[in-house]
């Protein structure tokens, strides 16, 4: 049997003559926060793309428990119990915090546009839960968003775009949640209060994995169990960040090249 939750083996994107993922191999623990980090163009968002079923992978295997994921849709992916965010917002920004969670739980709603027709009052009555559920995991995620729940996404402050992202994929229930940048155009502040939230979220879920692309070296240095360094494409070095940081490998291809890019 394996412990591992999800794992990758020989995972590689080619676009083109590009290889954009490389022979990656790797295995996520349950209740485990992974970080990856690695320079710009390293490949750790179509990582996350062949993962979660948005890219088809060129060759190698994804596994979540048991279960391969090559070939399967995105949506199946969400409903197998692999939920994300992305590097870029894709929040529903007219409508108001509360649909935006609803939203991420479309994959368990058993109710469809026939329902809705044929059975109203059945799938108004599941429309009705799922507002509970939603409030709900709104306030375990974080307090401040519970208030504003009614707003419209777009007016809220990009840390709490961020937030709302992740409660919206939470909203599925997933068993592993990949998180991309989630950091970014936050100030330390912001940061600090996301790395908190995070742990919060972990400590509440004890199964939930968590997989986190991260350019904050202080939230990679503080909140990962395990951090994996991705450079062209190759997977160059998997342990703690307190025993890879030194190593030249990931000094010359990231920190290194990053410092010289900055
Ligand atoms: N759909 C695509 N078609 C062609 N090339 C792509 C595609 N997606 C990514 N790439 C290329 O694959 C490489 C890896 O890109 P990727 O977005 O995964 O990097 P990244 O590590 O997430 O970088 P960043 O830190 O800037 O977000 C880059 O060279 C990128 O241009
Ligand atoms: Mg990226």
């Amino acid at each position: 049997m394996s412990t591992s939750v999800l794992r990758g083996e020989g995972l590689t994107m080619r676009f083109g003559g590009l290889v954009a993922i490389d022979s990656v191999d790797f295995s996520l623990r349950p209740g485990e926060i992974l970080g990856i980090i690695g320079p710009n163009g390293a490949g750790k968002s179509t990582l996350f793309n062949v993962i979660s079923g948005l890219y088809r992978a060129s060759a190698g295997k994804v596994f979540l428990g048991e279960r391969l994921l090559n070939g399967q849709a995105a949506h199946n992916v969400t409903r197998f119990g692999i939920a994300r965010t992305f590097q870029s917002s894709r929040l529903f920004s007219d409508l108001s915090v509360l649909d935006n969670v609803i939203i991420g739980m479309h994959t368990r709603l058993r109710s469809g546009v026939l329902d809705a027709l044929l059975r109203p009052s059945r799938a108004r009555a599941e429309l009705l839960m799922a507002a509970g559920h939603a409030s709900e995991l709104l306030a375990a995620v974080s307090t401040g968003l519970h208030a504003q729940r009614h707003r419209p996404a777009c007016e809220l402050a990009q840390a709490d775009r961020r937030r709302l992202e992740i409660a919206r994929a939470l909203a599925s229930d997933p068993k592993v949640l990949m998180l991309d940048e989630p950091s970014s155009g936050m100030d330390d502040r912001d940061t600090d209060a996301l790395m908190n939230d995070i742990r919060a979220i972990s400590a509440q879920r004890p199964d939930l994995s968590v997989m986190i692309i991260e350019h904050d070296m202080r939230l990679v240095a503080e909140l990962p169990h395990r951090v994996m360094v991705i450079d062209y494409g190759r997977k160059i070095a998997d342990g703690q960040f307190a025993d890879i940081r030194s190593m030249p490998r990931v000094q010359e291809a990231y920190l290194g090249r990053r410092a010289s890019n900055a």
